[in-house]
């Protein structure tokens, strides 16, 4: 057994990441044969990519995948700890399938896995209180997989196994893509931000760029396999490669990734302080580079920044907006925290301030859940529930309209489309534009795959509409 150590998590070390490969745990190869696995993904597009690979090593060891989460043998929570709503519906989840083992399929096996399998206290409790989960595993040891499976199945114990410090980078872990023409690509891995709201610096560890012949590599091959769309992911992109204080940054990256010829080049997330003047320049050269950055500012009052640790001011954000929107046809989206301590209504205005400058194209919003572990839970929260809910009504309610307000600029255009499927609308088909908004529209179903040019003819505040050309 081993358990996940908040103080360990916290530590950085100046030690060198090193580069292993995977290796299939051969005791382990037919175990699933005759089960079926549901994997449910909470959280980020990290956390979809590693189910990615959860399936795919599921399925080496002969597992067939099930839709339906009520018939399978084998169930696996993929965890998100970033707000408390996403550790309750986890926690829902843990009760509903502790009812499907007591009541309906006695021999399911139960596994828990992602970020809040980092956390301490989760351990602990899911240890003391949900003994019918059958196995834990990190966000470190995800390649482990089979070798915690391998004992999952032969042993009566609850299995657990989290490692609390990141350990070398795993090269070659399978992967069973959702789609067939777009496709993640990890470029590094863990966060050293530390912004003082936020866990993800310890579920997921120290930052560690991937080598970047293994990165052009993979792009390469999804090339030739036919995708069309690439999305580079870390939690701070732009920093790539400053950990192994290399020359080659992500502008390097990104130019090496948008030569490949790939037809479309998407990465997330920036985080300001590392955009580079270069990056800028490099996004403007490559039409394949699309023209859509989500640059999250979580507040826009500077003292309210510099509580959260971001390490930039109002006016150093909008300096770089402007810059940003230099890019033709540039969309730009945001996230934002409201009700962070010590936010007061002059606080809050100042971010309205922001908002009604940048206009944003499109945004996530959030009231600040404290996150155990991390500075600001300790901080002085004097505001209500109440009050923050208000503000964050208010600042949906002034965002929304500038969502429609670029959407309707759009109509009457015709944008190219990457298209995903059958839309939800009854005979639409569904997809993004290059500027990363979702558009339903009338067309032909050969184009599912396609990059096709569709005619903008309607907007709404989360969507547009259109006529295929
Ligand atoms: N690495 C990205 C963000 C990852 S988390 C970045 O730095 O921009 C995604 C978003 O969740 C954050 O941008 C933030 O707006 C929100 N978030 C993170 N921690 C939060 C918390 N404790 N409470 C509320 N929102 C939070
Ligand atoms: Fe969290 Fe900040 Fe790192 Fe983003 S940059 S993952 S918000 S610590
Ligand atoms: Fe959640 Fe972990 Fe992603 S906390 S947002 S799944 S990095």
């Amino acid at each position: 057994m081993q358990l996940p150590d908040y103080k360990e998590a916290r530590k950085r070390t100046r030690e060198e990441i090193k580069k292993e490969n995977y290796v299939i745990n051969q005791n382990a190869i037919n175990i699933g044969l005759n089960k079926t696995y549901h994997v449910k993904t909470y959280g980020c597009q990290m956390n979809e990519h590693d189910t990615e690979n959860i399936e795919a090593m599921l399925e080496q060891l002969g597992f067939v995948k099930e839709d339906n989460q009520d018939k399978a043998d084998l169930v696996i929570l993929n965890t998100c700890s970033i707000r408390e709503n996403a550790h309750n519906k986890a926690f829902g989840m843990l009760g509903r399938l502790k009812h499907l083992k007591e009541e309906t399929n006695k021999d399911l096996v139960i596994g828990i896995c992602g970020c809040m399998a980092q956390e301490e206290k989760v351990v602990n409790e899911i240890m003391k209180k949900y003994k019918f989960v059958n196995f834990v595993f990190g966000t470190h040891n995800l390649h482990r997989l089979p070798y915690i499976l391998e004992e999952a199945f032969k042993s009566k114990k609850q299995v657990i196994e989290v490692f609390s410090k990141e350990g070398n980078i795993v090269e070659g872990i399978p992967v069973r893509r959702a789609s067939k023409f777009k496709a993640y690509v990890n470029i590094m891995y863990g966060c050293d931000k530390f912004c003082t709201y936020c866990i993800v610096p310890y579920t997921r560890g120290k930052q560690r760029s991937r080598d970047k012949d293994d990165i052009l590599r993979e792009v390469k091959k999804l090339v030739e396999d036919g995708y069309k769309e690439v999305t580079l992911l870390g939690q701070n992109v732009n920093a790539y490669g400053k950990d192994f204080n290399s020359s080659y940054k992500m502008e390097n990256l990104l130019e090496d990734v948008a030569k490949t010829g790939i037809e479309r080049v998407r990465f997330m997330t920036s985080h300001p302080w590392d955009f580079t003047d270069e990056m800028i320049d490099v996004i403007k050269k490559y039409p394949n580079i699309m023209p859509s950055i989500h640059l999250p500012v979580q507040s826009g009052s500077s003292k309210v920044l510099k509580l959260m640790g971001r390490r930039y001011t109002k006016e150093e954000y909008i300096t770089l907006f402007d810059k940003l929107r230099t890019i033709p046809n540039v969309s730009i989206s945001t996230d934002i925290i409201v009700g962070f301590p010590s936010e007061d209504e002059s606080d809050f205005n100042e971010t309205l301030d922001l908002v009604n400058y940048c206009k944003f194209d499109n945004a996530y919003t959030f009231i600040f859940s404290p996150r155990e572990g991390t500075p600001a839970e300790k901080f002085k929260d004097m505001t209500t529930l109440h009050e923050k809910e208000e503000r964050l009504y208010k600042l949906n309610e002034i965002m929304n309209k500038y969502f429609l307000e670029s959407n309707k600029k759009m109509v009457g255009k015709v944008v190219d489309v990457l298209v995903d499927g059958q839309s939800e609308k009854d005979g639409m088909l569904c997809g993004y534009t290059d500027t990363n908004k979702l558009i339903n529209f009338t067309g032909d179903v050969d184009s599912i795959g396609k990059i096709v040019k569709v005619e903008v003819t309607d907007a709404k505040t989360w969507s547009l509409d259109g006529k295929q050309k």
